[in-house]
């Protein structure tokens, strides 16, 4: 599969330069090279096992790289692996707090890991942003799995980091903390707030992302401007439904329109150098063919994934 060297960035926060992680015989990471600019959101997109908690894991410091170099905020991790990590917020896939602290204090006990001083204002003021004020003196193993998760990203986020890592936070949760996250990611940027997000969900990095990573078996296939992304390999597609069966095709529609077996309906999709849906559709109403109905269909992102990882991708 080619390899698209990803581009260098403004003002990157994260240097990452041919990374490895081996375990044993599995290559978690491939000689992963990537930047991330400040203040943007970069989606790291791509199966499970595909080496994303890895690679997040590598730069805070959760996994020891087997080879490659690491820069954050310009810092050479080799050269110090802990004071640029004091400015980088990690929101874990698995939950990961002692169960016997109540929400304010497990808060604390993370503003002083990362060597700040207690701070009540700033803990109340994540509290009501994440909805758990109501909570704050609860013990954190009495929470429900979505509040869990809420404190999971206030934990991440209470110490002001200018670097967040988000893996897969809304795996599992519910619509309402979905949304409210996404607003929340917007609110970080806005405050000039880097944001890595993993997800499963090709929705979340559609609504949220700048750029995006594809990644799989541990090597970056692909780094791009989301929009630019969607436009290079997006296509557009026409679904057509027939009154009645059609037994074949005029001459005009036969380059890229598919009639289905039974002939009741018609599928076009628009390709580089065919004509465009708009105009196949303009032909299908002159053609008096019967046509009962018309859907319009955009590729999303998962299309797009789907279409590189199987190695379908169209040269920019
Ligand atoms: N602690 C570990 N020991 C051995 N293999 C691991 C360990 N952590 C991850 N792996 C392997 O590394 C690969 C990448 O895993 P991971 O980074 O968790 O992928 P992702 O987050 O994209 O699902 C997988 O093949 C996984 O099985
Ligand atoms: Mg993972």
């Amino acid at each position: 599969m080619r390899y698209t060297a990803p581009a260098p960035v403004a003002a990157p926060v994260l240097q990452v330069e041919k990374l490895v992680k081996r375990y044993r015989d599995v290559v978690a990471l491939d000689g992963v090279s990537l930047q991330i600019g400040a203040g943007e959101i970069f989606a790291l997109l791509g199966p499970n096992g595909a080496g994303k908690t890895t690679l997040i894991g590598a730069v805070c410091g959760l996994v020891k790289k087997t080879s490659g170099r690491i820069h954050l905020f310009g810092t050479d991790l080799d050269v110090d692996a802990l004071g640029p990590r004091f400015q980088v917020g990690l929101v874990p896939q698995e939950v990961n707090f002692d169960p016997f602290f109540t929400v304010t204090e497990s808060l604390r006990i993370q503003l002083g890991y990362y060597g700040r001083l207690p701070d009540e204002a700033r803990i109340a003021e994540v509290l009501e942003a994440l909805d758990l004020t109501a909570k704050a003196n609860a013990q954190t193993r009495a929470l429900s799995g979505g509040m869990k998760r809420r404190l999971l990203i206030a934990k991440a986020l209470v110490h002001r980091p200018k670097l967040v890592f988000l893996d897969e936070p809304t795996a599992g949760v519910d619509v309402e903390l979905r949304r409210d996250l996404w607003t929340y990611v917007r609110q970080l940027r806005a405050q000039g707030t880097t944001v890595v997000l993993t997800t499963h969900y090709l929705e979340e990095a559609e609504e949220l992302a700048d750029r995006v990573g594809i990644i799989n078996e541990g090597r970056l296939l692909l780094v791009e401007d989301k929009r630019a992304l969607l436009q290079r390999m997006g296509k557009k597609r026409l679904v057509v439904s027939f009154e009645r069966p059609v037994a074949r095709l005029p001459e005009a529609f036969t380059g890229g329109s598919v009639l289905s077996e039974d002939g009741k309906g018609l599928v076009y999709t628009e390709r580089p150098g065919h004509p465009r849906a708009a105009e196949v559709l303009h032909a299908l109403y002159a053609s008096g063919l019967p046509v009962q109905e018309v859907e319009t269909r955009a590729s999303k992102l998962e299309d797009v994934l789907i279409e590189v990882l199987h190695g379908r991708e169209v040269a920019p």
